[in-house]
C-alpha cells in the first residue's frame, strides 16, 4: 500500500476511542488535526466501517486491532495505544503495512513506586490489621511488632524503571537498599548491588519485585526462595502475578515464616469489576491485597495521554518514531529548509542501491539521510531540496520494495 500524506493539518483525521484523557484530545486539537473522540470502544465491524479515512487512531486496552482492520485502514499513519501493553494490536501486521504503534510503557512508574513505599510502611507497622481492628471497634495500642522503616534493608529484585524509583524513595526514608538485576544497572544513591538473587533474599528485611512477566521470571519466587528470606521478612509483589507461587507464599505467612505481604498482581485476575476475585492470600493477617492498582492514578492517566499524543504528533509532523514498539526507532530534527521523504520498505538486499540510483538519475541533492531497520522492514528518511519532491515521490512509489512513502513539506 502506497500513499502520500502531506497536506494541511486540518485534513489529518484522528479517531480517539475509549474516553482518552482530555489532555490527549487537547494536544491533537491544538496541533490543528481534525478529531473525533468517542467514550466507548468499537468492535471489529464498527472499526472496519470507521477506519477507512482515518490517519491516526487512538485506543486503550479494550479495542482490538487485528490485521483485518489494519488492511481496511488505507490512510492510517500510526496507532496510539494509550496503555502499557499492546497485545490487543497486531503489531506485526501493522509493521508490514508501514504503520508504527506507540504506547506508554513507563508513564505510571512513579505511581507504582509510591504504592510500594506505602506498602512498606504499612507492613512494618502492621497498619492494615490496626485499621481493620479500629473499624471493627477494637482499640489495640500495642507497640509490639510495630517498627520503623528507618535503617532497615530493602531488597529490590529488578532494578529497571520502577525498581530504581523505589530505590531513591526508600533511601530518602533512611532505608538501606540492595538490589539484584540480571542486567548491568547503575546503582542509585548508596544502593548496593547484590551478588545474586539469594544474596538479596538472605539480607533484606523487606523484598519488592519489579521484574517483567516473562518465561524466565515465571515462578522465580517459590518455597525454595522463600526459605532463603530472613525470618519475619516482608514481601511485596507489584510486578506480575506469574512470578510468585502463591501457595508457597501463603504457607510462609500462615506459619509466620514471613511477617507479612503486600500483593497487587495475581496469576488470575477478574476481567471486570462484576467478576469475583479470589486468591489463597485472602483472610490472612498483615497481608495487604490490592486490585492491580499500582499504576492506576490520575497522574499516570494524564502522563499516558501526553506521552502517546506527543508520539503521534511527532511522527505525523516530522517522522520521528521513538518509542514505537514495532518499528525502527529514530529521533529526527524538525523539517527546515527542505522537504522530507519518509520511505518504508522491505529490508531486502539492494533496495538502498535502487533508491540512491533514483536520486542520482534525478540529480537530486540529499541534504540528510537516516536509515534504520527493524526485522524485515527499513525506514529511510531523506531531506531533499524543495523543488524535486513530486518527481521522486512518483519513482519511489513505483519501486516494488516500497511499503509506504510519505512526504513532508
Ligand atoms: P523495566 O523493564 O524498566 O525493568 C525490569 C527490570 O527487571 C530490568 O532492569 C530487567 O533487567 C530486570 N529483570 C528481568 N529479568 C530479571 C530476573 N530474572 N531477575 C532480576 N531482574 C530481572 O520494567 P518496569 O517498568 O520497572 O516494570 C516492572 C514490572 O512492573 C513489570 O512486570 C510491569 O509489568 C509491572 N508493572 C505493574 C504495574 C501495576 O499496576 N502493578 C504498573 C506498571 C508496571
Amino acid at each position: 500500500m502506497i500513499h502520500k500524506t502531506s497536506f494541511p493539518k486540518e485534513k489529518i483525521k484522528v479517531l480517539f476511542l475509549e474516553g482518552l484523557h482530555p489532555i490527549a484530545l487537547d494536544r491533537v486539537q491544538d496541533e490543528g488535526f481534525s478529531l473525533e473522540a468517542r467514550k466507548g470502544a468499537m468492535d471489529e465491524q464498527e472499526l472496519m466501517d470507521a477506519i477507512g479515512d482515518i490517519h491516526l487512531l487512538g485506543i486503550r486496552s479494550k479495542t482490538a486491532i487485528p490485521e483485518k482492520v489494519l488492511r481496511k485502514a488505507k490512510r492510517l499513519l500510526a496507532v496510539g495505544a494509550f496503555c502499557i501493553g499492546t497485545n490487543h494490536v497486531d503489531v506485526d501486521a501493522a509493521k508490514s503495512l508501514g504503520v508504527p504503534v506507540f504506547n506508554a510503557p513507563y508513564s505510571n512508574t512513579r505511581s507504582v513506586a509510591e504504592l510500594v513505599i506505602a506498602d512498606i510502611i504499612m507492613l512494618f507497622r502492621g497498619l492494615y490489621d490496626k485499621v481493620r481492628g479500629a473499624h471493627e471497634g477494637k482499640w489495640d495500642k500495642s507497640a509490639s511488632g510495630s517498627i520503623e522503616v528507618r535503617g532497615k534493608t530493602l531488597g529490590i529484585i529488578g532494578y529497571g524503571h520502577i525498581g530504581r524509583q523505589v530505590s531513591v524513595l526508600a533511601e530518602a526514608l533512611g532505608m538501606r537498599v540492595m538490589f539484584f538485576d540480571v542486567a548491568d544497572r547503575l546503582a542509585m544513591g548508596n544502593a548496593v548491588r547484590a551478588a545474586d538473587l539469594r544474596d538479596v533474599l538472605e539480607h533484606a528485611d523487606v523484598i519488592t519485585l519489579h521484574v517483567p512477566g516473562t518465561p524466565d521470571t515465571k515462578g522465580m519466587i517459590r518455597a525454595e526462595q522463600i526459605a532463603w528470606m530472613k525470618k519475619g521478612a516482608f514481601f511485596i509483589n507489584t510486578s506480575r502475578g506469574s512470578v510468585v507461587d502463591l501457595e508457597a507464599l501463603r504457607e510462609a505467612l500462615v506459619t509466620k515464616r514471613l511477617g507479612g505481604a503486600a500483593v497487587d498482581v495475581f496469576p488470575e485476575e477478574p476481567k471486570s469489576k462484576n467478576d469475583r476475585f479470589s486468591t489463597p492470600l485472602q483472610q490472612l493477617p498483615n497481608v495487604i491485597l490490592t486490585p492491580h492498582i499500582g499504576g492506576s492514578t490520575e497522574e499516570a492517566q494524564r502522563n499516558i495521554g501526553l506521552e502517546v499524543a506527543g508520539k503521534l504528533i511527532r511522527f505525523t509532523n516530522n517522522g520521528s518514531t521513538e518509542g514505537a514498539v514495532n518499528f525502527p526507532n529514530v529521533v529526527l530534527p524538525e523539517v527546515v529548509e527542505h522537504h522530507r521523504i519518509l520511505h518504508v520498505h522491505e529490508n531486502v538486499p539492494g533496495v538502498l542501491q535502487k533508491i540512491n540510483a533514483l536520486f542520482g538519475e534525478a540529480k537530486i541533492n540529499v541534504a540528510a539521510q537516516h536509515l534504520r531497520t527493524y526485522e524485515d522492514i527499513g525506514y529511510l528518511i531523506m531531506d531533499i531540496s524543495k523543488t524535486a519532491t513530486h518527481a521522486i515521490m512518483r519513482d519511489l512509489r513505483n519501486l516494488p520494495e516500497t511499503i509506504k512513502v510519505r512526504a513532508l513539506f
